[in-house]
């Protein structure tokens, strides 16, 4: 990555309501990839927020009988809130009402007015308010003879009116050679879809501006002030404003060679086809990487508010009891292919056989023995045999670390787990005389799993690494099999307790 610098980026959700386990998902895997970069020290920065205008917010502000400004300062709270709870380490937190973000879109849409890159036009279409976009006649599906959205699977609303549009068309040749020869989007066949569907269908100039008396909570178009700015265009120029575009430029192209987006599939179109013509209009280059996830699916289906089956951030807190778990259970399933069904039987499982069982237990094992037969004082002696097998795990987790691959980073820090105590069974090392090399191997392994761990539980494996007296540096280093020299441990918590035995929600 280029000249150390990481910018890390989730989408700006909607604070019409509060955050569900969908929004957890992409803010924590986001949140994962920021911790690991910065723990190999790079300069990272991660941004978060809320993506406040437009018709969906204006309305339900409406429905709840307050002025749309009050009712977005009460909701941001509301995910910083449940931010914290997560232990999320935004850099900062924007929201699309922040003065320098009102400003930068003010200032970019006007300059794409100047550039020729805007015109007026009457647009005629099916919207829907809850995705808030146009739904063309391939994309919308008919119910009883109406046109539906296809995700919130309700009536859409037929629009004609005068508007602006922003000359897309006039980058189809350039979105389909970054699409099918770039390499920022990550998996590639999310790539291969949009270039399909953009061969397919062309690529439309998009509507950019609303008439005030349709939706007045916005930001106001520039040259024409009976408009408002399409959401969408206001929203996606935060990535803009998070890094001071415009303020300080040359801290902006450093963190943008470097940037890393995160995204649920349902938002693919919008941040290729429409941000990355939005960015070449601008002369900025696409994102590093665009990561695409799957959904959170209940029974097959979107978990979203608006299907009604949502699994919240409280319960998965309170059946699992920290944080980290959560965090964990959401990297062990994080899946960029596939969509991924919420199931508390999976999850389970995840909690008792990698956290308590294998990687909980073997934390316990190690840290006793070492308690036990030396007093904690251990000093450095490797048993290559056991070494040379974590080693290879260990680099293959760092590569999958590096490549975004979270889950098959988790997975392989579970199968060190599962080494180790594989390994200590064999060595028995409460039988032998003079056990110091199976002590020292265990602990060593001990510690690059919990290290490995680190941007995924940050709370429990620095209390553990605590125990084990070792400090979390900066740096690749510290990734060496053998790099202590010596330990000085103390008596470890324990780190997971075992599930109640509950009744399984069926979900
Ligand atoms: N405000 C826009 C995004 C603008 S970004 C410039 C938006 N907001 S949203 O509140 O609807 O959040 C959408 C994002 O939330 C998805 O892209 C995804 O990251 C996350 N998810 C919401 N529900 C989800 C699932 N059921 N499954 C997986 N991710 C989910 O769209």
């Amino acid at each position: 990555m280029s000249e150390n610098y990481v910018y890390i980026t989730t989408p700006i959700y909607y604070p019409n309501d509060k955050p569900h386990l969908g929004h957890a998902y992409t803010t924590v895997l986001a949140d994962i990839t920021a911790r690991w970069f910065s723990l190999l020290g790079y300069n990272v920065f991660f941004l978060t927020g809320t993506d406040e205008h437009g018709l969906k917010l204006q309305r339900e502000a409406e429905k709840r009988g307050m002025q749309p400004k009050a009712f977005v300062d009460m909701m941001s709270e509301v995910f910083k809130d449940y931010w914290r709870k997560l232990n999320i380490g935004y850099s900062r937190f924007i929201r699309t009402t922040d003065p320098d973000h009102e400003e930068l879109v003010k200032r970019v849409v006007e300059e794409l007015w100047k550039k020729g890159f805007v015109y007026k036009g009457i647009y005629r279409g099916w919207y829907c308010s809850g995705c808030e976009k146009f739904y063309s006649e391939k994309e919308y599906v008919v119910v009883d003879g109406k046109p539906y959205c296809p995700i919130h699977q309700r009536p859409l609303e037929y629009i004609e009116e005068e508007t602006y549009f922003l000359k897309l068309s006039q980058f189809k040749d350039y979105m389909l050679k970054v699409l099918r020869e770039g390499n920022h989007v990550f998996p590639k066949n999310y790539a291969d879809e949009v270039a399909s569907k953009i061969e397919l269908e062309g690529l439309q100039d998009l509507s950019i501006a609303r008439p005030k008396e349709r939706v007045s909570w916005g930001i106001e178009l520039p040259f024409d002030k009976r408009f408002t700015i399409y959401v969408w265009i206001d929203a996606l120029l935060n990535y803009l404003t998070g890094i001071g575009y415009g303020a300080d430029m040359e801290r902006f192209e450093k963190f943008w060679r470097g940037s890393i987006q995160f995204i649920g599939k349902d938002i693919l179109w919008f941040h290729t086809a429409v941000w990355f013509t939005l960015l070449a209009m601008l002369g900025i280059p696409p994102p590093r990487k665009l990561v695409v996830h799957g959904y959170l699916t209940v029974r097959g289906q979107k978990m979203g508010k608006s299907l009604g089956n949502v699994v919240s951030i409280d319960d998965m807190l309170a059946r699992y009891g920290s944080a980290d778990a959560v965090r964990f259970i959401i990297a062990r399933i994080a899946n960029f292919e596939k969509d991924s069904d919420i199931s508390w039987d999976i999850y389970d499982s995840i909690y008792s056989g990698d956290l308590v069982n294998n990687y909980g237990n073997l934390v316990r094992r190690v840290t006793a023995l070492a308690l036990k037969i030396f007093n904690g004082e251990v000093e450095k002696d490797v048993d290559e045999s056991h070494a040379s097998v974590v080693r290879q795990l260990v680099q293959k987790a760092i590569e999958s670390y590096n490549e975004v691959r979270i889950n098959d980073a988790t997975k392989i820090a579970m199968d060190i787990a599962h080494e180790t105590n594989a390994y200590l069974n064999r060595e028995a090392p409460w039988a032998k005389e003079s056990p110091v090399k199976t002590v020292y191997t265990a602990l060593e392994s001990v510690r690059l799993v919990t290290l490995l761990l680190h941007p995924v539980m940050p709370t429990t494996t620095k209390q553990i690494l605590d125990a084990l007296g070792v400090e979390i540096e900066k740096g690749l280093n510290q990734f060496n099999f053998g790099y202590i020299e010596k330990y000085r441990v103390k008596e470890a918590p324990i780190p997971f307790k075992k599930l109640p035995k509950q009744e399984t929600q069926a979900q």
